[in-house]
């Protein structure tokens, strides 16, 4: 396995060791470090006959709990989630994650936002002393499509940076999210106040949401490639 896959794994295994409890309601994550907390959940339901229901993050984690024989369920059945595990891109020393990587922020952020606790597992290259300086990749921004135009000449005018059209990766023309909107990933200029700039972001009409999460991060849970994890 991978060095980096390593980290992910081991922090994955331990959020679920810690977290997991009979009877809960968990949302699923999306991205490569949730297959390994689903591989761990799924251990634990079957060798302790646990009771739990998943709500997914994106149709990646829904293909994840249904592979993994979990039972699913949805936020009209279950509106509070109990806890809720996903990766990030980028956190800083007071957890603000940058997410959005594999296009699915918005329902990640849904499904945090009403979690009682929102858990982060990640490898530890993932951890930055300023966002923006580790995921060079900008702040990812979900807009409606018949407006990224507009919101993208706005964002770089009122802010500076460069707001980029995600294109998909093996069609031709823009990456199309589960939701069927577009992705603008803002190359943002660093020295900006970036909660208070998305906090802007978010006022302009069209956009759905961005992938700051701040204040959301209940723990973190940084993997390294010998094992060993890091509770913060
Ligand atoms: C998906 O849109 C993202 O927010 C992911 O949660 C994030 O990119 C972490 O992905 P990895 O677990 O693959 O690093």
């Amino acid at each position: 396995m991978a060095a980096q896959n390593l980290g992910k794994q081991a922090a994955a295994i331990r959020a679920i060791t810690d977290y997991v409890k009979n009877g809960q309601v968990i949302g699923i994550g999306s991205g490569s470090t949730i297959v390994y907390g689903v591989q761990e959940l799924a251990k634990r339901v079957k060798s302790e006959n646990l009771s739990v229901k998943c709500i997914p993050t994106s149709f990646q984690a829904q293909q994840l709990i249904i592979e993994h024989a979990l039972p699913l369920t949805t936020l009209e059945q279950c509106p509070v989630i109990d806890v809720a595990f996903d990766g990030a891109d980028e956190i800083d020393k007071n957890l603000t994650c940058i997410k959005g990587g594999g296009g699915c922020l918005t329902q990640e952020k849904i499904v945090a936002y009403f979690s009682r606790a929102f858990v982060v597992m990640a490898d530890s290259s993932k951890r930055s002393d300023k966002l923006g300086t580790t995921w060079m990749k900008g702040l990812p921004i979900e807009v409606l499509p018949l407006a990224y135009k507009p919101i993208q000449q706005t964002i770089e005018k009122k802010y500076g940076g460069n707001a980029v059209l995600r294109i998909a990766q093996k069609k031709a023309g823009p990456l199309v999210t589960d939701s069927g909107n577009f992705i603008l990933d803002w190359e943002f200029p660093l020295e900006v106040d970036l909660t208070a700039v998305a906090n802007g972001v978010i006022n302009i009409p069209g956009v759905l949401e961005h992938g700051l999460f701040v204040g959301m991060t209940e723990c973190l849970y940084l993997g390294h490639q010998d094992g060993s994890v890091d509770i913060i």
